[in-house]
Formats: C-alpha cells, sequence, structure tokens
C-alpha cells in the first residue's frame, strides 16, 4: 500500500530556517520602531468570543460572514481564531480599564491571524500581522503619526517604491447620507453587476466600491463620491491629517474609492503598497480610525486608529526588492569529535563555548574525520579543534590553525582562553 505523508492544511505554511532572517529583521525593526515611538507590547490571546468580531467587523463583513475559523468549546463557549487583532486590542482596552491611564494608550503586537480565504498568492488561511494602535485620541496628528511609522518601517524592511492610498468614509452620522446616495446610485445599475455586488447592494453597499470585476468596475467609475458628503467636522479633520503628510513629505494618493472591508472604521482609511505589485491583494499594510470601535463593544467612545501589515506579503516583497537580510553569523572555529569518549565530553565543550559567547560549529553526529575536515573548510574556519579518543583520556585538545596548518596540543582547562588570544590575533 503506498504511504500516504501528511502535508500542511490548506492555505497554512511552514515557516522555515531559510525565511528567518527575513522574520528576525521584521521583528527587530518592529521593537526598535515600537520603542522609540513608546509603544507598549500587547498579546492577546488567539482564541477570542466570537462577539468580538461580530459586534465589530460587523455581520456583513466578508471576515465574518465567509472566513472565520470558529468552534465550540466543551463548556459551550462560541470562540473564534482571531482573524486580526484591532477588535482585540480594543476589548484588552475596555477590559483592563486603560481608559485610568495617561491617553493616548499606544500598543503594537504581532502574531497568527486566521481567515478562510480562497489560497492563492498573498492570501492564506493562516499569516501573521504586526499592528500599531493608538487608543483614546481623535487627533489627526496620530493618524499622521501612524502613517509615518507604517512607511518607515517598510523603507526599513527594504521594501522600495511605496504609495500610500488614502480616503475618508467619514463618521456614522454622515456615511448614512453617502450610503443613500450610493444606494440610489447602484438600484438603476445592480442588474447589470455582479451577483456578489448585487448581495452587497441589499447589506453593505459601501463594498461595492471594491470590486474588481470589469463591468462593476465601469459602473462604480461613475458613482458619487464619498468625500462629497462628509461633514466639516470631518473634513477638516482629513484636511489636517493631509497637510500632515505634506508636511513630513508622504507622498499619497487620494482614492475616493478605499473603503475597507470592516464595520469599525471611520474617517481616516489607508493601505499602502509597493507600486510594481498594486493589485487587489497586495496591501501590505492597512490601516485607518476606528472611532466607532469601543461603542459597538459596548464601552463608551474611544477614539483610536492603527494598522496592521501582513508579514508574508512583506518578506515577499522583500525577497523582490533583494533586501538586505544579516545572514547566520558565520562561526571561526570547527569541533571535529572522534570516538566515544570525546562525543560525551564534547557537550561539555560545546557549553563552554556557549557561555562564553563564542560561535563554535561542529558535526557531532558525524564520525569521520575527513568528513568532519570538509565541513571545517566549508565553514572557512579559522581554527579547528581536534579531540580524539587519545585527547579525550588526557583532558586534551588539538588547535589546528587552518591557514598555516600549525597545530598544538593543550590542556582542555586552557582551551577558551587560548581561542580567545587566537582569535584576536
Ligand atoms: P486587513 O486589511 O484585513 O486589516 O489586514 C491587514 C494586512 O494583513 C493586509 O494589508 C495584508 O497585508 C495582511 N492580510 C490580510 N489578510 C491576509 C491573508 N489572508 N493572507 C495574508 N495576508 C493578509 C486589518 O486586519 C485591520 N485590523 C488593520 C487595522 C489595524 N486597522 C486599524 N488598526
Amino acid at each position: 500500500m503506498a504511504r500516504q505523508l501528511f502535508s500542511t492544511p490548506t492555505g497554512m505554511h511552514d515557516f522555515l530556517p531559510s525565511d528567518q532572517p527575513y522574520w528576525e529583521k521584521i521583528r527587530r525593526e518592529i521593537f526598535d520602531m515600537a520603542e522609540f515611538y513608546d509603544f507598549g507590547h500587547v498579546a492577546t490571546p488567539i482564541l477570542e468570543h466570537q462577539g468580538v468580531f461580530e459586534k465589530s467587523l460587523g455581520v456583513a463583513s466578508d471576515v465574518v460572514e465567509k472566513e472565520m475559523f470558529t468552534l465550540k468549546t466543551k463548556g459551550g463557549d462560541d470562540l473564534a481564531l482571531r482573524p486580526e487583532n484591532t477588535a482585540p486590542v480594543m476589548r484588552a482596552y475596555l477590559e483592563h480599564g486603560w481608559e485610568s491611564l495617561p491617553q493616548p494608550v499606544k500598543v503594537f503586537y504581532l502574531g497568527p491571524m486566521f481567515r478562510h480565504e480562497n489560497p492563492q498568492a498573498g492570501r492564506f488561511r493562516q499569516f501573521n500581522q504586526f499592528g500599531f494602535e493608538v487608543l483614546g485620541s481623535e487627533d489627526p496628528v496620530i493618524d499622521a503619526e501612524l502613517i509615518l511609522i507604517a512607511t518607515n518601517l517598510l523603507k526599513d524592511f527594504g521594501v522600495k517604491n511605496l504609495i500610500c492610498e488614502i480616503n475618508s468614509l467619514g463618521d456614522k452620522v454622515c456615511r448614512v447620507k453617502y450610503r443613500v446616495a450610493l444606494k440610489d446610485y447602484f438600484r438603476n445599475n445592480i442588474k447589470k453587476m455582479c451577483p456578489n455586488c448585487q448581495r452587497r447592494f441589499k447589506n453593505n453597499p459601501l463594498r461595492i466600491l471594491d470590486c474588481k470585476e470589469e463591468r462593476c468596475r465601469e459602473v462604480i467609475a461613475k458613482a458619487p463620491q464619498i468625500l462629497d458628503f462628509i461633514c466639516e467636522d470631518c473634513r477638516s479633520h482629513f484636511k489636517k491629517l493631509l497637510e500632515f503628510l505634506e508636511e513630513l513629505e508622504i507622498p499619497y494618493t487620494l482614492n475616493p474609492h478605499l473603503v475597507r472591508g470592516l464595520d469599525y472604521y471611520a474617517r481616516t482609511v489607508f493601505e499602502i503598497y509597493a507600486e510594481e505589485r498594486r493589485s487587489a491583494q497586495s496591501a501590505l499594510i492597512s490601516g485607518g480610525r476606528y472611532d466607532g470601535l469601543a461603542e459597538l463593544l459596548g464601552g463608551k467612545n474611544v477614539p483610536a486608529a492603527g494598522f496592521a501589515g501582513g508579514m508574508e506579503r512583506i518578506i515577499n516583497e522583500m525577497k523582490e526588492a533583494k533586501a538586505k537580510v544579516s545572514a547566520r553569523s558565520q562561526p571561526r572555529i570547527f569541533l571535529v569529535q572522534l570516538g566515544d569518549l570525546a562525543k560525551k565530553k564534547s557537550l561539555k565543550i560545546l557549553e563552554e563555548f556557549r557561555k562564553n559567547n563564542i560561535l563554535l560549529a561542529e558535526s557531532l553526529g558525524k564520525h569521520s574525520i575527513k568528513t568532519q575536515m570538509k565541513l571545517a573548510d566549508k565553514w572557512e574556519v579559522k581554527l579547528t579543534l581536534i579531540f580524539g579518543q587519545k585527547e579525550a583520556l588526557d583532558n586534551e585538545i588539538i588547535i589546528r590553525d587552518m591557514t598555516s596548518g600549525m597545530q598544538e596540543t593543550i590542556p582542555l582547562t586552557k582551551l577558551i582562553g587560548e581561542v580567545k588570544k587566537r582569535l584576536k590575533s
């Protein structure tokens, strides 16, 4: 019978050692940026009550309607694997009474998110996001600071040619007027549009603006634009944000059809792309203001804004842009061991090097001296330590200088000091 091997579930991937330099770079830059701008690290559970997402993203959003991984616990709780982390952060704000802290509260996170999407390039069922959120301020300077951080992070990762698309969705009052105008407009055209748009027409007409189908794009192009409907306060908020961006010399493109798929957004929304791959699925970072979210979750009014970046998409982009990432540090010493006693004692030698913070390559799984010496050559080390049966019995070790070929036998007790001296010279 043919053996059947398991593979990862659809849309989920292993993160392999060869990708780690990219992950490490992203993590390092995020932690540095967070420290500079004084964002605290928050880690919320991977599972939340389903209601956290239903109430905040909206039951008509694609994420809640079609994409949540849900489960019932033995105790009868309805939980969901988090599809995003803004709602959990606001849940944490309300649960821990962060409104009594100095405002705004600034936090960042990184970790896996889950959406049951149709897997395709840049769209997975398990993916990793990092996010920065500022809770407790409605000042447009916060929106500008977030866009600055987002673009600078992407630049620090090595991604080039960024475009930042931006729009304002108004608040929940002025959006009602826009929704009515949109429905009036689409009512006359809906028969020409795709089944998805026909469905959205009923429960979420703003999402029609997102549709990528050619026949729908033609209709959408002539649709009323939200900026003509937003109120004076929202208009002035948006204007101030654009002035900050100009002051910071961050190029942006106004996209009147940018609506984002989640109910909690109000006022600013933005998406950042690498120019070459500006397509439906390629926003590297997306975010916006979600002033109404706290109320949707049963709390008081907490104006807030933030963004999240998709780490797999960004890593892909870093590879395209040939971004520099530091490879594993190169060891300058190799340990060759021969025989059972030497192998046993080698583990202790490795520990000594680790405690002294000196990188040492080894191949404990190999027996032949020839194979091990070949590996030492491959690593291009400066020193090879040769530890055979006799040396192990006498508590000694041979140090070979790989450039001169000179060898010397020294007591094990002097090994670390001798290696340090020779590495310096
Ligand atoms: P989002 O646009 O749903 O927004 O996701 C943010 C980013 O996560 C996207 O720009 C993309 O890079 C990545 N992403 C989303 N879905 C997938 C997927 N299926 N596969 C791979 N990458 C994906 C949010 O999640 C909001 N919470 C952002 C936010 C934070 N708004 C305010 N604060």
